[in-house]
């Protein structure tokens, strides 16, 4: 009798064991074919000793700025998701010899975007290996990012503006909606030191964002420019997006991995809810076409006749996959349908053409005639973390 309930048991339990089988055969079978891909990146890469960003407007792969490039840590990153993915040591050796490329950089405090750069590379290789040299790093690049950091305005400064064109906005003290992004270098270092001046830090600086940088329908500004002796917001502008009142869709993208990330260290629910208005925004909004792909900006004037941006559909998917395992509400449904359209031959690029990136389809800066409807190396990054996700919580 025992037994047959033990039958009866598994047979019904088996339609959910294959459909998650199922669903874990299709992840592995989405990063064999990223694999396939960035194995002819690599050694693109390995050719020329130089990290691949984009295709320039010659049709050839462009590379990263070697001074300092805010996505010279995407390359590594990715690489460092393939060796966790086929234990394939050629995979580690390539994360390592890429990101030593920037080393020095993590002394930098001329730029907020360390926490993009190194966390991506160094973290990642760090949460795999738990090595010393990866941690001092880690510490290291979040010493240099706290030295932008104002506690009159409770923010780390984006962008510096005595040259190039940030010099020709009038801002004193801009802080992009990107910036979130640089919190979890904090988070993380915190964490590894014990010294809670980082995570006070990046707590303050989410609070400032959540208080000003978001809309009442929690669509967020780009660029908020404060007055550095008082905090008092001077402009709420853009840079990237269509206009200064237009929901950019990278910033919307960046604010909602952000706050997630913000939760998935303090556990502080006024996070979470943050993180799914963001979501709620990005979901119900009229202008998201049928397949989750946003254009470019959720308000540029000529759609449906404006590029997609395959980075910000890559980096909402990957988000919301995390969300959904703190939230009451699934967006998981919503995560696998961007997955399903990123993996579809309008986004993904067949084997050997793309110029070896994975995806098609993303813009860098439209206002500033940028990459525009070419492959990031972020939107690849983002594609595969968002794969990796996908295949850990299916296991
Ligand atoms: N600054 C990062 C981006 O372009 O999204």
């Amino acid at each position: 009798m025992r037994l047959s309930i033990s039958i009866l048991l598994f047979v019904l339990t088996l339609p959910i064991i294959n459909t998650s089988a199922q669903q874990s055969n299709t992840y592995d079978a989405k990063l064999r074919l990223a694999e396939e891909q960035l194995n002819l990146l690599l050694e693109d890469a390995n050719r020329t000793n130089r990290i691949p960003r984009t295709i320039g407007q010659d049709g050839e792969i462009h590379w990263t700025n070697t001074g300092f490039d805010w996505t010279e840590g995407f390359f590594s990153g990715t690489c460092w998701y393939m060796y966790e993915h086929t234990k394939d040591k050629k995979w580690e050796e390539a994360a390592k010899k890429f990101q030593s490329l920037f080393d020095d950089h993590r002394f930098l405090t001329l730029y907020h975007d360390l926490g993009f750069v190194f966390n991506c590379s160094y973290g990642n290789g760090f949460r795999i290996n738990r090595d010393h040299k990866s941690k001092q790093f880690l510490i290291d690049a979040a010493n240099s990012l706290i030295r932008r950091y104002n506690p009159n305005v409770g923010c780390i400064m984006s962008w510096n503006v005595d040259k190039g064109w940030q010099a020709e906005r009038g801002w004193k003290y801009p802080v992009i909606i990107d910036n979130m992004m640089n919190l979890e270098l904090l988070f993380n270092v915190s964490e590894l030191t014990g010294d809670k001046k980082y995570l006070k830090i990046a707590v303050e600086h989410a609070r400032a964002t959540m208080k000003n940088h978001f809309r009442d329908d929690y669509s967020s500004y780009h660029v908020i420019d404060y007055e550095p002796e008082t905090g008092k917001v001077r402009n709420r502008h853009t840079a990237q997006g269509f206009a200064h009142e237009s929901s950019w869709a990278r910033g919307q993208a960046w604010g909602l991995y952000g706050f997630v990330v913000c939760y998935r260290y303090t556990k502080d629910e006024v996070y979470l809810r943050q993180a799914e208005r963001i979501a709620r925004y990005i979901m119900n909004s009229p202008l998201i076409p049928e397949d989750k792909v946003p254009y470019w900006d959720y308000n540029a004037d000529k759609v449906p006749n404006e590029p997609r941006d395959a980075s910000a559909a890559a980096i909402t998917a990957s988000a919301m996959i995390e969300l959904s395992g703190y939230a009451e509400v699934d967006y998981l449904d919503y995560a696998k349908e961007i997955i399903k359209s990123l993996s579809s031959e309008e986004y993904l690029a067949k084997k050997g053409t793309n110029r070896h990136f994975v995806l098609k389809h993303s813009v860098g800066s439209i206002p500033h005639n940028n990459e525009i409807d070419v492959p990031l190396n972020y939107a690849d990054y983002y594609y595969v973390e968002a794969l990796m996700r996908m295949k850990a919580l299916n296991k």
